[in-house]
């Protein structure tokens, strides 16, 4: 008998351990993914030939209906039909949700369950933080923005700046930021996508106050008397809104019939219909707002404007021991003369501990005095061989030019070399990209070197520093030989 009874529950347990797997569905667990106001039928069907079941019906924890309790009233649009399916019709947002049968069978076997799901699809909306899509802070402040972000399945944020991507690591709804510069203003535009119709956009306009920034768009005017001339300052920035005003010598530029102030998109113009000898000197334009002020400085002057050297190779003639340069200048009134300035150049200066001298090479500008022409321009050109050159050697050119009110800046350096030869060589560095010349006789300025290079050789010889000393005192000599 025992032994019988033993028999008989080791029955019970192996047929409740199977029965209570989801094997003793006829369906199978369903993800419905749908849209609103669509209709859903969810299976539970279970083999009842044993007679009539009692089946539960739950949305998430939450009991929806019972087949054997007909007092339980089912929720609205929601049914439970005889074969136990249930319908949910005319779909909503919180429809969205897990949806489990449970069959209850008679002792001794356990409730089994099985769980669908249904997500009711939305195309995003998206609602902008702040809510009116505006920011201002002052710079350095921190930029709070974000787009929330609603739809099934969850939308992903992406992010345009003045219609450029962002490049975020990773979507996200929410961007936190200093507003360290003034160009981080603009206006982001999130895009919320969930592959359920259109993707949505909102804009939000961030605006960060600063001090105005200005530029000159030429400092340096040169004119003649008599002529138009113009002074003009661009404002790049001005949040919040600044005030303007013209200077000369710290007092505010009287304004008439012949000089006029002029605005036009942001760029601010001094005209002086014709230029007067009073009228020469310096000028400030001044922008101010509440957050600070930016001058920028002017020169009207008669002086020549800065030469430029022209590179053509069908001009620039070399031979191992003599250059053509050639260079332009615009100057409303003669030039009288030209300075030409010329030196060997040697690149950076080698720090190698075995190097055979400490001392720089004297590596010094000489001068040529090279005379002007008798037009009255406004181009002029000029052309000028420089003789007594080494053959084989890199030389950098400087150029001012002197009209009736005075010298030029100086040109941009110009390097240029000559061929190879018979003769003395003075080695040169092939590196050429950090240089940073040095104007030893003339006011230093900044030289754009891109302007005018010409690089048709390149030395390849290495001779001792104290040789190069030598070379270049005999090269001075014979420069000055030549000028005189
Ligand atoms: C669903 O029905 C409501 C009410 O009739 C309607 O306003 C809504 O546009 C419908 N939604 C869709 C996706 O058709
Ligand atoms: C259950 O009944 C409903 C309504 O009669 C029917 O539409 C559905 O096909 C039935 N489901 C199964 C699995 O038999
Ligand atoms: C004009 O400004 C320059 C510097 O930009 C200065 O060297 C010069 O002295 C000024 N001239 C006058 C007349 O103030
Ligand atoms: C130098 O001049 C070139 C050509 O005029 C220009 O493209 C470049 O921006 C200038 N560079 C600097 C540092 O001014």
């Amino acid at each position: 008998m025992d032994t019988m009874r033993s028999f008989i529950n080791v029955l019970v347990l192996f047929s409740i351990h199977k029965t209570n797997s989801e094997n003793s569905f006829k369906s199978v667990p369903v993800t419905v993914k749908t849209y609103e106001n669509e209709t859903v039928l969810l299976p539970c069907y279970v083999d009842d030939t044993e007679g009539p079941l009692r089946v539960r019906w739950y949305k998430d924890t939450t009991l929806l209906g019972d087949s054997m309790d007909a007092h339980h009233l089912l929720p609205p649009r929601v049914r439970m039909h005889a074969n136990y399916s249930l319908q949910v019709d005319s779909l909503v947002a919180g429809d969205t949700a897990d949806y489990t049968c449970e069959v209850i069978r008679p002792e001794p076997w356990g409730p089994i369950r099985q769980t669908h799901s249904i997500e009711v699809q939305y195309s995003p909306t998206v609602k902008t933080i702040p809510d009116d899509g505006f920011v201002e802070v002052r710079k350095g402040e921190y930029v709070d923005i974000g787009c929330d972000a609603t739809g099934t399945p969850t939308p992903v944020v992406n992010w345009k700046k003045n219609g450029e991507p962002l490049a975020l690591l990773e979507p996200r709804s929410r961007l936190r930021f200093k507003a360290e510069h003034r160009l981080l203003a603009g206006v982001y535009e999130c895009r919320a996508t969930n592959g359920v119709g259109d993707p949505v956009t909102a804009d939000i306009r961030v605006v960060v106050l600063d001090a105005p920034v200005v530029i000159a768009e030429r400092s340096f005017v040169h004119t003649a008397i008599g002529l138009r001339a113009s002074l003009a300052a661009h404002v790049l920035f001005a949040a919040p809104p600044a005030t303007h005003a013209w200077y000369r010598h710290g007092r505010p530029v009287r304004t008439d019939d012949r000089v006029v102030m002029m605005v036009q998109d942001n760029v601010h113009q001094l005209i002086f219909r014709t230029v007067r000898k009073s009228d020469l000197g310096n000028y400030t334009f001044r922008a101010e707002n509440k957050l600070g002020m930016a001058d920028v400085q002017f020169k009207l002057t008669g002086v020549p404007n800065v030469a430029s050297f022209k590179v053509e190779h069908a001009l620039n003639k070399a031979t191992p021991v003599s250059f053509t340069l050639v260079w332009e200048v615009d100057s409303y009134s003669t030039i009288i003369e030209y300075n030409l300035w010329i030196r060997p150049y040697y690149g950076r200066l080698s720090t190698e501990p075995d190097s055979f001298t400490t001392e720089a090479p004297s590596n010094r500008w000489v001068k040529i005095v090279v005379g002007g022409d008798s037009t009255e321009g406004p181009i002029h050109s000029a052309v000028y061989t420089v003789r007594g050159l080494t053959p084989s050697t890199v030389y950098e050119a400087i150029v001012t030019s002197r009209n009736r009110f005075g010298w030029s800046k100086p040109s941009a350096i110009l390097h240029f070399a000559t061929e190879p030869g018979a003769g003395r060589q003075i080695p040169s560095t092939s590196d050429y990209s950090d240089v940073s010349p040095v104007l030893e006789e003339l006011e230093p300025e900044v030289h754009n070197i891109s302007q005018a290079q010409v690089f048709e050789h390149v030395s390849e010889s290495s001779v001792g520093a104290r040789e190069t000393s030598t070379a270049i005192l005999i090269l001075v000599a014979i420069l000055f030989f030549c000028i005189s």
